[in-house]
This record gives C-alpha cells, structure tokens and sequence, in this order.
C-alpha cells in the first residue's frame, strides 16, 4: 500500500507530483507528503488525513523546485498522523516508502547505537538514516545503496532525494510495486503507470530485487550490492484519462450503476457475440490436461473464487480449491502435475496473491492471472491473462470488478465444460444465452434503487447484521456482510445458510437483521427452512429472491426485494446488485465515506 512518486523535471514539481498523487490516492490516504530539493536545501510538506489536506497546506506554504518525492500513506508502522507522514529525512536523505522493512527493529537499535535520533514510528526512517550514515561518510549516492539494500528485508519500494542532488533520484523495489517513466529530458518514478500517465508512456518496470540511480539523462538499473542490469523500456497502454464520478455522489455510486457495461464487456472479451464460441486463455488451453484449478484470491476476489467453484466442478467438472491468498502462500499443499492456479485480483497488486501466485508456480503450477489492470504485477508475471473489462475502479470496496470476475468465471467455465466435452453443444448455448441475459437485468434493476433505501436506513442503524445464502448464494452473503462491514461498520457476518444452525444462531434475537439471499433454485427449499429458524427468533428476515421465491416465501419475511428472473447459474451476478445497494445507501445514509472508509486501501501491498 501507499503510494509514492518522484519527480526530476524542468518543470515545478509539486504539480506534478500532486498530480500523480491523486491518481495514488486508491493506495491509502491517512496521510500525504512531498519534499523537494532546491540547492543544499531540502524542504517538505506533509499532512494528516486526505490529500486535501495536503493541497491546504501547499496552498499556504508553496514549495518551489523541479525536483521532488511526494507520498500518500497507508499507515503500517505508527499511527496516521503528521510525525509518521512521509517523506522521511535524515540529514541530506529524504525518502518515500512503500511496503514494509522487516528488519527495522534490529536496524534502528544499531543506529540509534551510533546516535541516530528517530522522530517517527515507522519502519521508513531506518532507510534513510541508513543512507545518510553512508553519505556522510563519503559513499556517493550509488555506492550508498548498493550498501544498504543488501541490509533491508521485507517487501518494498522507496524513492530517494538528497540535498545538493537535483538532478539524482534513487529508487528501489523488492515485491511492492514500482514503475519507472523515461521522460524527455525529465525521469518519474511512481506506484503505477497510471501515475505517470499525463507524464510519459516510456515505462520501465522495476523487477524484484532491482534499485536504479535516475538522472534527467537516464536511468541506471542495478542488483543486489551494484551488479548493473538491463531493464527494457514499454510503451504504456493505459490511459492518462482523470475518470470522474459523473453526476454519481460518489464513485461506489458509479461503479455499480457501471456493472450492464462491465458485465457485457467482459463477456464479450471471452465469449464471441457472434459465435458463442469461447476462447480458452494459454494455461488453460489444453483443457482436457488440466489436472486441477487453484483459485489464489483475497477479499471480494476470493468470493469470486468461491463461486467460480460451483461453476468449475459443476459445469466444467474440473477439481477445484479456492485459497485465500495470505494463508495459501505459507502452505505446503500438495498439488497435482497438470495443476493450474488462478491468481484473482482488480488490481493485480495485492501482495498476498502476488505471492501466492509465485508460490504455486514453485509447487509446479501454470499460473492464469485473471484481473482488471493490464500492466499490473501479477498479470506480468503469470502465464497467461484473462483481462476482466470493468475499466478502472475507483471506490475501494470492489463492485463491477467482482461481478465482471464473476462473468469472466462463467465464461471460463462454460468453455472448459465444452472443451472437456462435460456440457453439450446444447448446453453450452444455454447458459451462454443466459449470460447474455445478465446485463439487461442488471440495468432493470438499477432503474429503480428506492425499493432499497427504507432497507438500507434499518441497515445502518443496526448493530449486527447477518447475510445468509446455499450453494451458489453462500459467496453473495459473504460478499453482502463485507460490503455493509467495510463501508458503514455495522458489523456484518455471512453464513452458509445450513451452517447457521451450527452456532451463529445463538445471535439472533429480536429485530436483528437478517439477509437471505435465495433465487428460486435448487437450494431454495432447504434456504426456506432456515429462514423460518431465524423469523422464529425474532430476526427480521430481508428476502432477496425473485417472483416465484417471494410467492412461496413473502409472508414468512419482513421485507422482499423481487428481483427479475434468472437462469440460476448466472443469479450469483444478479443477486451481488442488491446487496452492493444496501451497502451504499446505508452508508450514505451514515454518513461514512463510501469511496474511501476508514483503515482501507483499493490495492493492499503488504503482507
Ligand atoms: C472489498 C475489496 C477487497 C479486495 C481485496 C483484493 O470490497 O475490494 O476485499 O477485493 O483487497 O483486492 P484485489 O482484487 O485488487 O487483489
């Protein structure tokens, strides 16, 4: 998480990194810096909370010079306030920093030893007095580094100024992200492409382990204590495009009302319009082969993986697992020859798939990423991509690119089903026909979001809030309780709907409530049942189901939500709109801030 830029341009560079910066922000914003060098001076200016707050204090004191290092945080180490806000300085070094230093601990003892004076909480500032101590003792710049990155542990990326070097940025990368942009007479450095974007398309990304010197003239790359490396130069597709919110109050808002879009792109990109016929990504295309899917995923792209598991066994009858990524990663699963894992993220940063992809391959799999940013880590480094056509996703909790993930996975499914000969040509037609149904739903029913807003007021002023759901529904609750969770923090729990019984029961009690998510499918009867468990304690039952479900069902509920009808297969993407609504309109209601809540980051690079 956080995200960082540097700067060395003809050009004033608080704008520029400002700039940058605010396409940064999804990467955390407790608190923002920037810092430039002019001479022998190096100047900062830093703030607690949003960069907002970061503008108003620009705007106050400005800050001149065309070379620069700026910051906007997720706090690891220290709390988020104006001493833990990077950059960092110790004597000439400034630095900004992302990713955590393992082994600051052990590094700050042996400098404060010397009688080094921290001001900071954080694991950064032990890299620059690392700097600094080898400066001031006559090391240049890139002996300097070549010194201490070998010192460093952890998963990182930093970018480094120093005082009487205007024209010097030092930058590294271990696991976190970094991307280099070649300028004309000018060098970047930032958490993405998409930063640097307005800037330049010349990109050069950083691997692992890598560190460069950057000057206006160009770029040095370098491993480990200075071994020098080639790193090849791209030309960058994404766009430098600033998305706005549209006449949306904020972009959660947006997002969902994106999803007819999203959805039918995405599913045109793996299923011909034309034809119906589905192309199988690399790692995949040998269908009949594949031993195995390992789905590695975190947060609402681990729901998708869930409910690509249904799909996976049912349509395509393939064994399948889904693994959270952060547990799965320090695991010794066995694994079949012919495996394939599929690394699941919008981003494509998150740091715990990132690894757990690169763990897979190590236990022998093919690696299929499946994510919504093209140029992101983990689409570089797998096999093979299937790209979801969400576009780019701003709200921090994830919305369109769940239900694209969702539809890329159907897809997938169907044409595994096919290649493997488990569905029939028939077969394959119908459920096609029924993705093709989904966008059309979608749309009808966003065209009315006020059936949800009394729901989304008793939401809101809940204290406990559970989500149920069976089979293809169970992902959709977990889904609806971390939405609600994360965006209002209400407390929200999903439950498999036969699990309940087994213990959460004990929660209900008068007028909690409780959302059932139950399509008239094949689970429907048994979800019924529960839910009569949960009326005849006294919770207060939110039925999302569609016309025949809310005949069978309506009286025994408080509250029914009806929703179009659906080939059940393809409910789970249907059924994620209204609890995604809920979300939002309770927290509209709340008054929190859906786009940016509290202790989150759109892209989680730590461990
Ligand atoms: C929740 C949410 C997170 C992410 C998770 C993984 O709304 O957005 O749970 O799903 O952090 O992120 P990606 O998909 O970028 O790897």
């Amino acid at each position: 998480m956080c995200g960082i830029v540097g700067v060395l341009s003809g050009e004033p560079a608080v704008p520029l990194m400002m700039d940058a910066l605010r396409r940064l922000e999804y990467r955390g914003y407790d608190s923002a810096g920037v810092a430039t060098v002019t001479g022998d001076t190096l100047s900062r200016r830093r703030a607690p909370g949003k960069l907002s707050a970061l503008q108003e204090v620009l705007e106050r004191e400005p800050l001149k010079g065309v070379s620069g290092i700026g910051h906007t945080r997720w706090a690891t180490h220290g709390p988020p306030n104006l001493e833990n806000a990077h950059p960092h300085v110790a004597g000439r070094v400034a630095v900004v920093h992302n990713g955590i230093i393992e082994n600051h601990a052990v590094l700050r003892a042996e400098l404060k030893a010397e009688g080094a004076v921290f001001e900071s909480a954080t694991d950064t500032e032990v890299v620059a007095h690392l700097l600094d101590r080898e400066i001031s003792g006559g090391a240049t710049p890139q002996e300097a580094m070549a010194r201490v990155m070998p010192r460093l542990t952890g998963a990182f990326a930093f970018v480094v100024l120093i005082a009487g070097e205007e024209d010097l940025m030092l930058a590294a990368r271990r696991a976190s992200p970094l991307a280099i942009g070649i300028g004309d007479g000018a060098a970047y450095v930032g958490s993405d492409a998409v930063a640097l974007a307005p800037l330049t398309r010349r990109i050069v990304y950083l691997q692992d382990g890598d560190w460069a010197v950057l000057r206006r003239s160009g770029v040095s790359v370098f491993i480990g204590d200075g071994t020098p490396v080639e790193r090849t130069e791209q030309v960058s597709t994404v766009s430098a495009a600033m998305v706005g919110k549209g006449n949306f109050r904020h972009f959660m808002e947006k997002e969902i009302h994106d999803q007819p879009e999203a959805i039918a792109h995405t599913l045109h990109a793996v299923i011909d319009p034309g034809t119906g016929e589905a192309t199988l990504p690399g790692p995949l295309a040998d269908a009949a082969s594949v031993a195995k899917i390992t789905i590695l995923a975190a947060g609402t792209s681990f729901y998708a993986g869930l409910t690509a598991r249904y799909w996976l066994e049912s349509i395509a009858g393939i064994a399948c697992e889904v693994e959270l990524a952060s547990e799965f990663r320090d695991r010794k699963p066995v694994l079949p020859a012919g495996g394939v894992a599929i690394a699941v993220s919008q981003s494509g940063e998150s740091l715990d798939t990132l690894m757990a992809l690169r763990h897979a391959r190590t236990l022998g799999q093919k690696v299929l990423a499946l994510v919504n940013v093209p140029e992101s880590t983990i689409a570089r480094e797998a096999d093979g991509v299937l790209l979801t056509r969400a576009g780019p996703e701003f709200g921090v909790a994830s919305t369109k690119a769940f239900t694209a993930q969702l539809t890329a996975f159907l897809g997938l499914a169907i044409a595994l089903g096919f290649a493997r000969g488990h569905i029939d040509e028939a077969e394959k037609r119908r459920l096609v026909s029924a993705l093709e149904g989904v966008p059309s739903r979608v749309a009808a029913v966003l065209k009315d979001v006020s059936r949800y807003q009394s729901i989304a007021h008793g939401l809101s002023r809940a204290r406990d809030v559970l989500y149920l759901g069976r089979g293809l529904s169970y992902p959709i609750a977990l889904e609806g309780a971390l939405k609600l969770k994360e965006i209002t923090y209400v407390h929200a729990e999903g439950y498999a709907a036969g699990e309940m019984k087994h213990g959460p029961i004990a929660l209900i009690e008068d007028n909690v409530p409780v959302v059932i998510v139950a399509p008239s499918d094949g689970w429907f009867d048994k979800t019924a049942s529960n839910m009569a468990e949960v009326r005849a304690r006294g919770g207060r039952v939110i039925l999302l189901t569609d016309a025949a479900g809310a005949r069978a069902l309506g009286e025994a509920a408080d509250e029914v939500v009806v929703l179009p009808d659906i080939a059940p297969e393809v409910a789970p993407i249907l059924y994620s709109i209204p609890v995604q609504l809920l979300a939002y309109l309770a927290a509209v209601e709340k008054g929190t801030d859906a786009d940016q809540p509290r202790n989150l980051a759109k892209s989680v690079t730590v461990e």
